[in-house]
């Protein structure tokens, strides 16, 4: 049987390198043993929505970001998730094949919730229900296209699950034969040290982004917390942040390589934040240079996304019309 992977990306922040490790270099490389489905998520985003302009710019900065970094629209099917009105008629029929009790049972509605009972407030106050209803919109991403792996952060994991039981409810009760999918979850993300020790996070303020001048760059890793060992003394790799970040740009010998200049003293902090600086700024050089060249040609970055919707839209409305059709709702 054909694989497909399958993951949406939510039109926020730029990428990190924790980003860039846990979730897109994995992300990409499925493609090569894989039909792969990449998507800027922007309905999804709505639900916080704070401006057009936000959603706007944020989709354009997003999609240069993932194809500075490697997204080829000959190898991925790269499109909008708000270019496919298919994703919408599968919603509707989704959600009414999805108890309301599973959705009640979602993480991020509970906690929703949660802290409104926690503040003595209306149990249901400020939340609207683009957020009771994200997981089902989230099986009409997954389920319309057949993917057989969702690649997705630990956090989105009960999404796939949710999506998996949709899917299992529907062919049972229609006898339609949806795939089954299967979240992927990257382990490497939940081991990202930030600049602080913690994992590197936005919500932290901890991150290392990869698109900023080399000016920011550098103070970024300059501001990397490390102890106070002098210089000459030794060191141990394994509890240096410095050490936790730059491992991921190396390989196994070069990371054995700069274990060992820490264990035989000598080395100064400062003197190895430097070749990290340095390390990180020539790894993405490329893929700062085809950012900016995106960003400054917004209409090639449409182009491409209009190309990847065409192409996502004749492969998702085939799937759609043979559900309508056993639904009975063709002519
Ligand atoms: N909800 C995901 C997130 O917040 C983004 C997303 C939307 C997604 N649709 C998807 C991920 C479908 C995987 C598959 O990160």
């Amino acid at each position: 049987m054909s694989q497909t992977i399958l993951t949406g990306i939510k039109p926020t922040g730029l990428p990190h390198i924790g980003n860039y490790f846990g979730a897109i270099k994995p992300a990409l490389s499925y493609a090569d043993d894989y039909t792969s489905f990449l998507f800027i998520a922007d309905y999804h985003a709505l639900t916080t929505f704070r401006s057009a302009d936000d959603i706007k710019n944020h989709t354009r900065q997003i999609a240069a970001a993932w194809l500075a970094l490697g997204v080829d629209p000959k190898k991925h099917v790269f499109y909008k998730q708000s270019d496919i009105p298919e994703i919408f008629e599968l919603n509707w029929i989704l959600s009414c094949f999805t108890p309301k009790g599973l959705l009640n049972r979602a993480h991020a509605y509970k906690a929703a919730v949660q802290l409104n009972m926690d503040t003595n407030k209306d149990y249901d106050l400020n939340i609207n229900s683009g957020v009771f209803n994200y997981p089902v919109l989230m099986t009409a991403d997954i389920l319309l296209f057949q993917a057989t792996h969702v690649p997705v952060g630990a956090d989105q994991k009960q999404h796939v699950e949710i999506a998996r039981d949709i899917a299992e409810s529907i062919n049972q009760k229609t006898g339609f034969s949806f795939t089954l999918p299967e979240p992927v979850i990257n382990q490497e993300e939940l081991l990202i040290t930030g600049t602080d020790g913690q994992k590197m996070s936005k919500n932290y303020n901890n991150i290392i982004p990869i698109f900023i001048e080399e000016k920011q760059l550098r103070k970024t890793c300059m501001q990397i917390v490390t102890d106070s060992t002098p210089v000459e003394e030794p060191k141990d790799p394994d509890t240096c942040y410095v050490y936790q970040i730059f491992k991921h740009f190396l390989s196994k010998s070069d990371q054995h390589a700069l274990a060992k200049r820490y264990e035989a003293g000598g080395l100064g902090y400062g003197t190895v934040k430097q070749e990290l600086f340095e390390c990180i700024r020539d790894y993405f050089k490329d893929a700062r240079q085809r950012y900016a060249q995106l960003i400054e040609n917004p209409q090639q970055i449409d182009e491409l996304l209009v190309a990847g919707s065409n192409q996502a839209r004749a492969l998702a409305s085939q799937t759609l019309l043979k559900l309508k059709n056993q639904l009975g709702l063709l002519r």
